[in-house]
């Protein structure tokens, strides 16, 4: 599988994201959508950006009753996204009835990816609240284990637990990982972070990268610097 970088678009409406791709010309970037954007404008958001020739990963993190997630996966899919995702935590049960509703007639579907333990969850809350006793690392490795018996294609992780993601459930097994910064730049409120470089040598397969390049002096230069270290696996 090729590599990509998805540059999440967390714009508050049409204009904004809009006027962002237009920066791009006739390069058309893997962009991720996320509740924030697709509350505001609804499915037909999806539909003009993907009529403008981007790939779309669709960050909704579903998470219902396993018939409610299956009937809203099959809305999904008659999108067109490359890319949507659900919570791990809904069980193996609720991540089959999504892989059967995100099916088309065709035997086609968008890539599903599971989502193990937020990373804004910090260790007491996991335990205190929550009131899971695994360590972080042993929820994260269960639920990527349980993802992979179910059948989805892969987890959202940081790119510092890739490589364990893949040493237990197979290099196959995707991982899509946010929380990239390059050497130089904020870490904003990230905090588990590594340079699209580091991901890229880890064997990430997706980097989901926003602040870098949305809030960038040119942001087309920051992408090609992504697609610079991570893709052609390049230091800078
Ligand atoms: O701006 P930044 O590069 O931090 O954006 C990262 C994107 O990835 C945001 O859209 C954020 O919501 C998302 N994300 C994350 N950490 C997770 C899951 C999703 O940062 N564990």
């Amino acid at each position: 599988m090729k590599k990509d970088v998805i540059i999440a678009c967390d714009f508050p409406s049409k204009k904004e994201v809009m006027d962002f791709l237009n920066l791009f010309g006739k390069e058309k970037p893997y962009v991720k959508i996320g509740m924030e954007l697709f509350y505001a404008e609804g499915p037909d958001i999806v539909k003009q950006i993907k009529k403008k020739g981007h790939k779309i990963f669709l960050d909704l993190k579903l998470h219902d009753i396993p018939n409610t997630v299956e009937r809203a996966m099959r809305s999904l899919s008659l999108l067109d996204v490359d890319m949507v995702n659900l919570h791990t935590l809904g069980t193996v049960k609720m991540m089959q009835a999504a892989l059967k509703g995100l099916t088309r007639e065709d035997g086609t579907r968008p890539l599903l990816i599971g989502v193990t333990m937020l990373t804004s969850i910090n260790n007491q809350e996991l335990h205190e609240e929550l009131m899971i006793s695994g360590t972080m690392d042993e929820v994260v490795m269960n639920y990527s284990t349980l993802a992979l018996k179910a059948g989805i294609d892969g987890v959202v992780c940081s790119p510092l637990e890739a490589a364990k993601v893949k040493a237990a459930c197979g290099k196959s097994f995707i991982t899509v990982t946010p929380g990239i910064r390059f050497k130089d730049s904020k870490k904003d409120d990230q905090s588990r972070i590594t340079t699209p470089f580091e991901a890229s040598t880890i064997g990430c397969d997706y980097i989901v990268v926003g602040r870098p390049i949305t809030q960038a002096q040119d942001p087309v230069a920051a992408y090609a610097r992504c697609l610079y270290e991570f893709v052609e696996g390049k230091e800078s």
